[in-house]
């Protein structure tokens, strides 16, 4: 690590890129946790709309909503001290046209205090993305694996293994730099072009299942800590078992209380 930043804007992620610094992003959607992420000194807190499926139990993305992503965005954003926090607009809220795109950017933005939003896809909705740069509000792109869009692709299978995506994806790439976007992630392609892109674009490509060629990568903290157990990509890095772990810590709690050990002497009035 070459600088330390006190708290983290847009310009210092490019200027990491610029110095060859690696960003960390992870996922938050609530106070507590949020406030764990920003101490341990993770660069980007991103309330993913995977809330949905981590927070909620649904089975995709899409039907979070705006009024919840925006719950979760402001119980992060009063646990942050140094993070930039970056929100998801979710599925319904951006596509339609680009009034009803800036509308929903601008409420995330003033009802949650958070610094900047992400949008899954390319061209197809650059007048979205112009019209909240626009309006001031940072944009980090979405390309690859837009779990959005899982009904059109049919399967979470690596996304531009054939050349043809693989173009587009570039082209996609670019377009969003030069219309004004921050960041990119690239989400579960191969990791050659994942490379390529992030050599040829200068705003910083953060990669999840895209190696480790890139400017830096993102999780979702459940899957990190170990709480989600089903999900299991190759792509993913246990760092702790905190499923099995909460198992034990609970059912000795229940049995404490069976036994009639719970509460003792000294934890009682
Ligand atoms: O919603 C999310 O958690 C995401 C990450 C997987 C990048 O978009």
């Amino acid at each position: 690590m070459k600088k330390v930043y006190k708290r983290i804007t847009v310009k210092s992620l490019q200027e990491m890129k610029d110095i060859g610094d690696k960003i960390s992003m992870l996922t938050s959607y609530d106070y507590t946790t949020a406030g764990i992420v920003d101490k341990s000194g993770i660069d980007v807190i991103l309330v993913g709309d995977s809330a949905s499926n981590i927070m909620a139990g649904h089975e995709t993305t899409l039907p979070i909503t705006l009024d919840q992503m925006i719950y979760h965005a402001s119980s992060v954003i009063r646990a942050v001290k140094r993070a930039l926090v970056v929100v998801d607009l979710p599925f319904g809220t951006y596509q339609s046209d680009s009034q009803a795109a800036l509308e929903s950017a601008i409420r995330i933005m003033k009802e949650s205090g958070s610094h900047a939003v992400k949008l899954e896809g390319g061209k197809q909705i650059k007048e979205s993305i112009k019209r909240i740069i626009n309006a001031g509000i940072p944009v980090m792109g979405h390309l690859g694996l837009t779990p959005q869009s899982i009904y059109k692709f049919g399967t979470y299978t690596v996304r531009a293994k054939e050349e043809e995506e693989a173009k587009q994806l570039v082209t996609d790439a670019k377009y969003l730099e030069k219309i004004g976007c921050f960041a990119i992630v690239l989400e579960k392609v191969p990791s050659s072009l994942a490379e390529k892109v992030a050599k040829e674009i200068k705003i910083p490509i953060i990669g999840i299942g895209a190696g480790n060629k890139v400017d830096g990568q993102v999780l979702v903290l459940h899957d990190l800590i170990g709480m989600t157990k089903e999900f299991n990509p190759r792509f993913l890095r246990r760092y702790m078992n905190l499923h099995d772990d909460m198992i034990d810590a609970i059912s000795n709690f229940s049995k404490d209380i069976k036994k009639g050990s719970f509460p003792n002497k000294n934890e009682q009035y």
